[in-house]
């Protein structure tokens, strides 16, 4: 009897344990996407562009531009090697290098052999190919997610969404040639606040960026349509929103006075 109860004991902590590691494991994002599935580029072990890629992710981690992203490109012709990382914006800098490094040893792993591959994280992402990188905003390739619970009023929360992303993407595309990052929160419907950040990778001009978000924000009715939370990422540009409060503020949080109904508050 008493070994009986032992073992249910074991069992039940066993079960509190599993659930709580799943549970807490789903908040860290990964995604990986490791090139087209009907013609994958896969590169051989004894390749130039193997050597090529080796180096130049062993020293990705050294280029930060200061402000989270980074870009190494080595090698020549065919074999010639493009990666970048970028950090989302608010995270500082020891989190940044510890997601960068990790993405390079995760991404090896989930697409061993991959030519043309990205990784996405909920602190940064990681991309490599054999193909221009930097100012190109040719966008072949998404990934999005949106929690399950869908807006009351979605017509009215997509309005206000919508408005704040539309300055945000004001903001982030001219931020300079350093960093694109606007994150900032509006009123919703139903006393819901909601909380958004936006992201270029800042190689991309004003132009470029504002084409690339663009382009996602049209994603938005396709696949996280009147969802309190969703991101949409591609490579060269990204969002996140949610209607709870969701990262570092650079200034502290202001509520927008009443006697402003567009009111709208933008930090970087
Ligand atoms: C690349 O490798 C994958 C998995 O090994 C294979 O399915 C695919 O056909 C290869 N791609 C090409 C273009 O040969
Ligand atoms: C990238 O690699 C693939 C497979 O080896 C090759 O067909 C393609 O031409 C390369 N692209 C560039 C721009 O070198
Ligand atoms: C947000 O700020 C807190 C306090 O400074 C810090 O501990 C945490 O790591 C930050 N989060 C990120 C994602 O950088
Ligand atoms: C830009 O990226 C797209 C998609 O990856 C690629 O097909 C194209 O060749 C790139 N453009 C340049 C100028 O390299
Ligand atoms: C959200 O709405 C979609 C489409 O109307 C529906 O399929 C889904 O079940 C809803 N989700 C929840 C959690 O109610
Ligand atoms: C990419 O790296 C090169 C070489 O270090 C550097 O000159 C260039 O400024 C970087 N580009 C961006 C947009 O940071």
């Amino acid at each position: 009897m008493f070994m009986l109860v032992n073992y249910v004991i074991l069992l039940w902590f066993t079960f509190i344990f599993i659930y709580l590691t799943t549970s807490l494991a789903k908040t860290d994002y990964s995604a990986y996407d490791c090139g087209n599935p009907s013609n994958r580029l896969n590169y051989t072990a004894d390749s130039k562009f193997k050597t090529n890629l080796d180096t130049t992710l062993s020293k990705l981690p050294t280029t930060n531009n200061g402000f989270g992203f980074y870009n190494l490109s080595t090698g020549q012709g065919i074999d010639r090697v493009y990666s970048v990382a970028l950090c989302r914006g608010d995270i500082n800098p020891d989190t940044c290098l510890s997601c960068v490094k990790d993405a390079i040893v995760n991404v090896r792993k989930a697409c061993p052999n991959n030519i043309y591959v990205t990784a996405y994280y909920d602190h940064c992402s990681l991309t490599f190919n054999n193909d221009t990188l930097l100012g190109n905003n040719t966008i072949d390739r998404y990934n999005y997610r949106s929690g399950a619970q869908n807006m009351t009023n979605v017509a009215l929360f997509n309005q206000a969404l919508r408005s704040l992303l539309d300055k945000l993407k004001a903001d982030a595309s001219t931020g300079g040639s350093l960093r694109k990052f606007a994150s900032g929160n509006t009123p919703g419907p139903d006393f819901t606040t909601i909380y958004a950040l936006m992201q270029c990778t800042p190689d991309l001009s004003k132009q470029e960026c504002n084409v690339c978000l663009d382009e996602i924000i049209n994603m938005i009715p396709r696949y996280i349509p009147g969802k309190v939370r969703g991101r949409i990422l591609v490579p060269m540009c990204n969002f996140q929103y949610d209607i709870t409060w969701f990262f570092n503020e650079s200034t502290p949080l202001v509520i927008p006075p009443p006697s402003s109904p567009q009111g709208m508050d933008v930090h970087f």
